[in-house]
């Protein structure tokens, strides 16, 4: 029954900020899942796990190979999502809730799919969130020298029932993808308040852009804090997302943002991504960026312990932890960074400024909960996001933030600025660039605080003497060239300068920024192709 099938290794299959993400045509070809996924098994021994995806072009045909896959390779239970769906965060939620060893959830994110978009395998451990360092590093070394993969001859059965089967040894459940979610968020947040709010006349359009918190959303939105039918838009799941982009920000959201900014527009607008982690805060009139988005949920948070964000992400959330006496921890991009923290009772809730919050819940960011966060805090505090927001900056000063980034660019060019940016850090100090004065430069380096892994090389930092910081690195999730990504963060302590238009409070910096590093000497670019 079992067939041992040899093959070559491939020499593309490193991890990356979220695990192996490729265009879906490459995953497609002969072997290339398979030798993959066997690296994991060869890796990591798993004996019940998770198994489910964002519903993206190759999501069934890839559930029904690992199925095949996992009974070959001595896995005695798999839950997986009834038709192969799960949102990351429910993902996590189940492995926690059945003590699994691990999940597997297929999804590029916010990348785009269908046969010219992206495809994507991610890889999480027993406590629920993407595996650390070490295992990602162990599953590519096997990756380098797999040849061969073992699979069950039998076909596996369409996840298309809830209910169990079994595939030889290994029993199959199928599983409601939304069920239990549903249940944790409500042990989590005051539904009644919720409820009462929208039954007093308040209204929300949720974007599910086509991915897969259209069934989550529907359930909990209007199902059962009874927002009107009709509050999500784009729910049905689509495997090339309609054609969209599913990354919840102005730019891809843009339908939302016109209705939010219309006459006539909802009291409250959110979208999630691909796979539901994501997600996008916007008030009747005002975008909330992640990152402050991050800080005023962290300011009304209830026992409060600790809070983190990545580097990138803004110091918005380090002032409200200053103010409530609490710590603030600052990691690398990745969800990863956060897991022990959370796991050593650390933080209550961490984000980055790539429209990722998350608490002490799960492991992943969750695109849901953050909504249901802000639902929360609006029928408490009964008051309009606008002038939440004001309150907010009034009481902990604002921080302009933006990020700008040049994608598909040559990756010998990105790597060369890099380079010489590395090269010269130490001189830095104390030049000045289109006016504004270097006061420090360094090259983000980690320690973990419960396990004292080391993380180095995460992001080259530049704080300048006015306060401004700059941070530069390389996207880990892009599938074709490198995108270099700039962030900029300038604080704003008040009263005077709260109200300012982001954009241009955040110009000079900007200018200096592409200064220093070069930017068209090296790359030819004098413009970012995405700000967000
Ligand atoms: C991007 C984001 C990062 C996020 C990751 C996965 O990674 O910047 O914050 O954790 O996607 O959603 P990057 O492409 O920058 O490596
Ligand atoms: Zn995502």
């Amino acid at each position: 029954m079992i067939k041992t099938v040899s093959i070559r290794a491939f020499d593309d299959q490193k991890p990356g900020t979220s695990g192996l993400r490729k265009k879906t045509v490459h995953f497609m070809q002969p072997d290339y899942l398979e030798a993959y996924i066997q690296s994991i098994f060869n890796a990591v021994p798993v004996r019940r796990m998770l198994l489910g995806g964002d519903g993206r072009t190759f999501n069934d045909a890839a559930i029904a190979q690992i199925l095949r896959m996992a009974a070959a390779n001595g896995v005695e239970q798999v839950i997986v999502g009834q038709n192969g769906l799960m949102s990351t965060p429910a993902a996590s939620h189940l492995i926690r809730k059945h003590g699994l060893d691990g999940g597997i959830i297929l999804s590029a994110s916010h990348n785009p799919a269908g046969p010219d978009g992206d495809f994507g395998v991610k890889f999480n451990g027993a406590n629920g969130g993407p595996v650390p360092d070490a295992v990602t590093d162990a599953i590519y070394a096997r990756t380098k020298e797999v040849s061969e993969y073992r699979i069950t001859g039998q076909p596996a059965p369409a996840p298309d029932r809830i209910g169990e089967t079994m595939l030889g040894d290994m029993r199959i459940c199928v599983v409601d993808p939304v069920e239990d979610y549903a249940a944790l968020m409500r042990s989590l947040f005051d539904f009644d308040a919720i409820r009462a709010m929208f039954q007093g006349g308040f209204t929300l359009c949720f974007d599910a852009m086509h991915a897969v918190t259209g069934p989550y959303a529907r359930a909990i939105f209007e199902g059962e804090l009874g927002a009107a039918a009709g509050s999500v838009i784009h729910a049905v799941p689509l495997p090339d997302f309609g054609g969209g982009h599913p990354d919840p920000n102005p730019v891809w959201a843009r339908g939302l943002m016109e209705r939010m900014f219309g006459d006539d527009a909802p009291d409250f607008g959110a979208a999630s991504d691909g796979d539901g982690d994501r997600n996008m805060i916007v008030g009747r009139g005002i975008y909330v960026g992640p990152s402050d988005s991050l800080a005023v949920l962290a300011a009304h948070m209830p026992g409060l312990v600790g809070v983190a964000r990545s580097m990138p992400t803004s110091s918005a959330v380090d002032a409200v932890a200053r103010a409530r006496g609490v710590p603030a921890y600052a990691v690398p991009t990745g969800w990863k960074y956060f897991g022990n923290l959370l796991d050593a009772g650390l933080i209550s809730i961490c984000g980055e400024e790539s429209a990722g919050t998350g608490g002490d819940h799960v492991r992943e960011k969750d695109g849901i909960w953050a909504v249901l966060a802000w639902l929360e805090l609006l029928a408490k505090r009964r008051q309009p996001v606008t002038e939440i927001m004001q309150a907010h900056w009034r009481d902990y000063g604002r921080h302009y933030f933006a990020r700008h980034d040049f994608e598909e660019i040559d990756s010998a060019a990105a790597d060369a600025l890099v380079g010489a940016l590395r090269e010269n850090l130490s001189g830095l100090g104390g030049q000045s660039f289109m006016g504004l004065t270097v006061k420090s430069a360094d090259d983000f380096t980690y320690t973990d605080p419960v396990d004292g892994s080391v993380a180095q090389n995460q992001g080259v930092i530049i704080r300048f003497e006015t306060g401004e910081r700059a941070m530069i690195r390389l996207s880990g999730t892009g599938t074709s060239g490198a995108t270099l990504r700039l962030y900029l963060e300038r604080p704003v302590a008040g009263p005077k300068g709260l109200d300012m238009n982001p954009a241009q409070a955040l110009q000079p910096l900007a200018s200096a920024t592409y200064s220093l590093i070069r930017l068209t000497g090296f790359t030819g670019r004098d413009a970012p192709d995405v700000i967000s």
